[in-house]
C-alpha cells in the first residue's frame, strides 16, 4: 500500500488535508494518519484526479515521425493527463475492427489509459454495429481536415446519426462543413446548428469537438435547454490565442477550426468560469517543425497541446481567472461522466488511482528543448506558467513528469 501524506486533496468539491492510500490500481482509503509501507510526503502539494483529455491525435502507424504512443504517453504525463481518447484520423484510419484492435495494442506503450475512437467513413457507415463493440466512441468529420475522412452527403449524415444512436455510443463531430477549413469562423455556429438538429431528430448522444466562438457556444446552450443530448469542448489554444496571433505567427498557429477573435477568447474564459463549458480537450495535433515551415497555405493544420494542459489551466487558477473546482469539472469530472468512465474523474474510495500531484508555486518558462512530444515544438514556447505536475499516478503506478528536469526551473 502507498500513502500520499500531507497534501491538500481535491475531494467533494474542495481542498482537504487528508492522506490518500493506494492499493494496487485503486484508491482504498482517505483519512488522517493512514498507515502503509510506502509513504510519499506531499507537503505543499495539491492532488487532483488525473486529467481526462477526450481529443488527442496519438498518430503512430505511418505517422510515427509526428508522435507515437510512447511519446504521447510521456507528453500526457507532463501535462497531468492520465486518460486520453485517441482520434481515428490516423494513417491508415481507424475504420475497421482490426485497425482499432491493433491501435489499442499499440496504445499500451503509452502506459496511460487509452480510449480509442472509431472513424465513420464511406466504407463502414452501413455496418457500424460490427465495429461498435470495439470502439469507445465514434467520430464523424463533416469537412476536410488532417486525414481526408470527410463525409459531406446530407442524406448519409441522417443515416449515420440514426445508426450511431442504435449503438448507444457517443458521436463526436468535427462540425466544419465545406469550403476552406481556415475560413469557417463565420459559419461555425451554422454548422453546429446543423448537427444539433440531427442529434435532436435521431436522439443521438452528440459531442462537438473544438468549439471556438461565442455564437457556437450559445447555439449549443440553446439546444441543451431544448433537451438535446449534447456536450462540447473547447481547447487551450482558443483560450490563449486569437486570429491576431496567427497573423504574426503564421503556420505555427494554423489549426482547424482557426483561431477566433479576442471577444470570442474572452467569452470562452467567462463561459468556462460560469460553468457553461463542458470540457477542455487539447486537440493535441502534432506535426513536425519541417512540416510546419513550408508556408501557411501548405502547412498542415494542428498544434500540439497535451504536454502543458495542467500548467496552462493551473496558471489561470493562480491568477484567479479560473477556480480549481471548475478546472476539475472540465478536465476530470465532466469528461468521466459524459464518456462513461464511472471509476475515474474524482478522488474517492474505490475509484481508480489516477492522480496528479501539483506544486502550485513552481514556475517555469516553456522552451523548445523541454518539449517531449515527437513533433519537437510547442505554440506555448516562451510562456511562463505557475503550477506544474511533479508526480502522476496511473492505475496506482507512479510516473515522473519531466518538468522537474527543466533547465530554467525556479523553485519558490
Ligand atoms: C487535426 C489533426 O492534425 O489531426 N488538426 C487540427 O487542425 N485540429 C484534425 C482535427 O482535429 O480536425
Ligand atoms: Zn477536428
Ligand atoms: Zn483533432
Amino acid at each position: 500500500m502507498t500513502i500520499l501524506t500531507n497534501a491538500e486533496i481535491f475531494v467533494d468539491g474542495e481542498l482537504k488535508k487528508l492522506d490518500i492510500a493506494l492499493e494496487e490500481d485503486k484508491i482504498c482509503a482517505l483519512g488522517r494518519n493512514l498507515e502503509g509501507e510506502q509513504r510519499i510526503d506531499c507537503s505543499g502539494k495539491i492532488v487532483l484526479p488525473g486529467l481526462i483529455d477526450v481529443h488527442v491525435h496519438a498518430r503512430d502507424l505511418k505517422q510515427s515521425h509526428k508522435e507515437d504512443w510512447e511519446s504521447l504517453g510521456r507528453a500526457a504525463i507532463a501535462g497531468g493527463v492520465t486518460t486520453v481518447f485517441a482520434m481515428p484520423n490516423t494513417d491508415p484510419p481507424l475504420d475497421t475492427v482490426e485497425r482499432v484492435r491493433d491501435y489499442r495494442r499499440r496504445a499500451q506503450a503509452s502506459k496511460i489509459n487509452a480510449k480509442v475512437y472509431g472513424a465513420i467513413t464511406l466504407g463502414n457507415y452501413k455496418n457500424l454495429e460490427q465495429i461498435a463493440p470495439h470502439v469507445d466512441a465514434f467520430k464523424l468529420y463533416l469537412g476536410e481536415t488532417t486525414g481526408h475522412l470527410s463525409v459531406s452527403d446530407k442524406k448519409l449524415h441522417r443515416e449515420i446519426f440514426k445508426s450511431v444512436t442504435q449503438t448507444e455510443k457517443i458521436l463526436t463531430v468535427h462540425a466544419q462543413r465545406g469550403g476552406d477549413p481556415q475560413d469557417v469562423t463565420r459559419h461555425e455556429a451554422d454548422d453546429i446548428c446543423y448537427v444539433l438538429d440531427l442529434a435532436a431528430a435521431y436522439k443521438t448522444k452528440l459531442h462537438i469537438a473544438h468549439v471556438t466562438t461565442q455564437r457556437a457556444v450559445e447555439a449549443i446552450l440553446e439546444a441543451k435547454r431544448s433537451k438535446v443530448d449534447v456536450s462540447f469542448e473547447t481547447c487551450p489554444h482558443y483560450l490563449y490565442f486569437t486570429a491576431k496571433d496567427r497573423e504574426s505567427r503564421g503556420a505555427w498557429l494554423k489549426m482547424n477550426p482557426p483561431l477566433a477573435t479576442e471577444e470570442d477568447r474572452e467569452f470562452l474564459w467567462w463561459a468556462l468560469q460560469e460553468g457553461l463549458i463542458d470540457m477542455i480537450a487539447t486537440d493535441h495535433a502534432p506535426h513536425t517543425i519541417e512540416e510546419k515551415i513550408v508556408g501557411y497555405a501548405k502547412a498542415p493544420a494542428g498544434v500540439p497541446g497535451i504536454e502543458f494542459l495542467l500548467p496552462l489551466l493551473f496558471d489561470a487558477v493562480n491568477a484567479s481567472k479560473l477556480s480549481l473546482g471548475r478546472l476539475v469539472e472540465v478536465c476530470c469530472t465532466n469528461p468521466a461522466r459524459r464518456f462513461g468512465l464511472t471509476h475515474k474523474g474524482e478522488i474517492a474510495v474505490g475509484r481508480d488511482a489516477d492522480l496528479v500531484v501539483i506544486d502550485p508555486d513552481r514556475e517555469k518558462t516553456i522552451t523548445r528543448k523541454d518539449v517531449g512530444s515527437r513533433c519537437g515544438w510547442s505554440p506555448y514556447e516562451g510562456l511562463t506558467l505557475r503550477g506544474w505536475p511533479v508526480m502522476v499516478f496511473v492505475g496506482g503506478l507512479k510516473r515522473n513528469p519531466p518538468c522537474a528536469a527543466l533547465s530554467n526551473e525556479r523553485q519558490n
